[in-house]
């Protein structure tokens, strides 16, 4: 090493070396070769106890000046590499979340899907929360606490399908016919006051047009001190108008049976059939839409809760018929066949979602 080193000569040096680098890599080399632990200035550096103690002080400010120097160009090169190398990255790895959604090649929301939320929406207004329940039921859910007891002809009209007896206790579980047993279900877990809405599958071994073995159905059950047949008519046909988005919209109670229910009634929406076509809200004729009733006092025993001191009205209605009447689908049977064209007609964007607020 010379007893004098030309700092300025390497500074330059080593400056176009910098300029000339291709690489992250060369930028390390580099770095290795001035700055390393036998790099040049380094080696200059340890040597400064060698120098005349007169000149010492001088020769380390001129390498320190040098090896910051350097310092700083290597740090402002790999800088402009990692620039480069994270844009192209960033290039590469493009996710364009602006995106909009591609409404002919997205989902569309099912009308069944579309349909509960709807119901969800209007009732959830109300106070009503959702609640859920097994689709594979106990006969006692399904039929017994419900006042449905073995012999009782209503059975019959559920005729549904069993499962095998695995347990081997002489009792076999099914699926269930209605929503109703989330009525017993809610009752004996949450206790009095009930205020819920309970949307989901059922069963029934029918088939033809009309009926389907799974369709879907709705159940309401709200129960309180003081909640009477007013009560059960005011939330139903605010349910029926605003469902309908039709503000006069006829609603009419007709007497009925269910062994749950006591009084029982079926509502009927105002409608017309002339010249075949069916119009809802027209005049003079009825469609049947939902079942509906104050709750059998021993359906309340079977649920836990005091008839003495709570009373409370239920109604169940099924899914796909007033998806069908309020987006005119004139056949039960495309709702399941999963036809995309279907789906494209019938369906809703996604993000439509349903709210008392922007509208159903
Ligand atoms: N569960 C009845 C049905 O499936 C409907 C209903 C529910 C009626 C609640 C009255 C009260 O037909």
């Amino acid at each position: 090493m010379s007893e004098d080193p030309n700092t300025e000569a390497y500074g330059q040096e080593i400056a176009a070396a910098i300029e000339a680098a291709a690489s992250l890599d060369d930028i390390a080399r580099i770095r290795v070769a001035a700055l390393g632990r036998n790099g040049v200035v380094t080696q200059w550096m340890r040597s400064l106890g060698t120098l005349p103690k007169d000149e010492r002080a001088a020769a380390g400010a001129r390498f320190n000046q040098l090896r910051a120097g350097i310092e700083e160009k290597l740090a402002a090169a790999a800088g402009r590499f990692e620039a480069a190398a994270l844009e192209a990255r960033l290039k590469t790895e493009r996710v364009d979340i602006t995106l909009p959604v591609k409404a002919e090649i997205g989902g569309r929301l099912h009308p069944i899907s579309q349909t509960i939320a709807e119901v969800v929406a209007i009732f959830g207004e109300m106070g009503f929360h959702v609640a859920e329940g097994p689709h594979i039921e106990d006969d006692f859910y399904n039929f017994t606490a419900l006042n449905i007891p073995p012999e009782h002809p209503a059975r019959q009209e559920h005729d549904t399908f069993y499962l095998p007896d695995i347990a081997g206790r002489g009792e076999r579980k099914l699926l269930r016919t209605h929503t109703s047993p989330v009525q017993i279900r809610a009752m004996l877990k949450d206790k009095a006051p009930i205020r819920i809405i309970v949307p989901g599958r059922t069963f029934r071994s029918d088939h033809d047009a009309t009926h389907s073995p799974m369709f879907h159905q709705v159940e309401g059950l709200l129960i309180d001190e003081t909640t009477h047949m007013g009560h059960l008519k005011g939330c139903l046909i605010d349910f029926c108008r605003a469902f309908f988005a039709l503000d006069h919209l006829p609603v009419r109670f007709r007497a009925s049976y269910f062994p749950f229910t006591e009084p029982s009634a079926e509502v009927d929406i105002g409608c017309s059939r002339a010249g075949g076509e069916l119009k809802i809200g027209a005049g003079g004729e009825w469609l049947e839409i939902l079942g509906c009733g104050m709750v059998n006092p021993k359906v309340l025993e079977y649920g836990g809760i005091d008839p003495a001191r709570y009373q409370g009205f239920a109604f169940g209605m099924g899914i796909e018929r007033i998806a069908m009447l309020k987006y005119g689908i004139p056949d039960l049977r495309t709702f399941y066949e999963s036809d995309l064209r279907w789906l494209r007609h019938y369906g809703f964007l996604p993000l439509d979602i349903p709210s008392m607020v922007t509208g159903l």
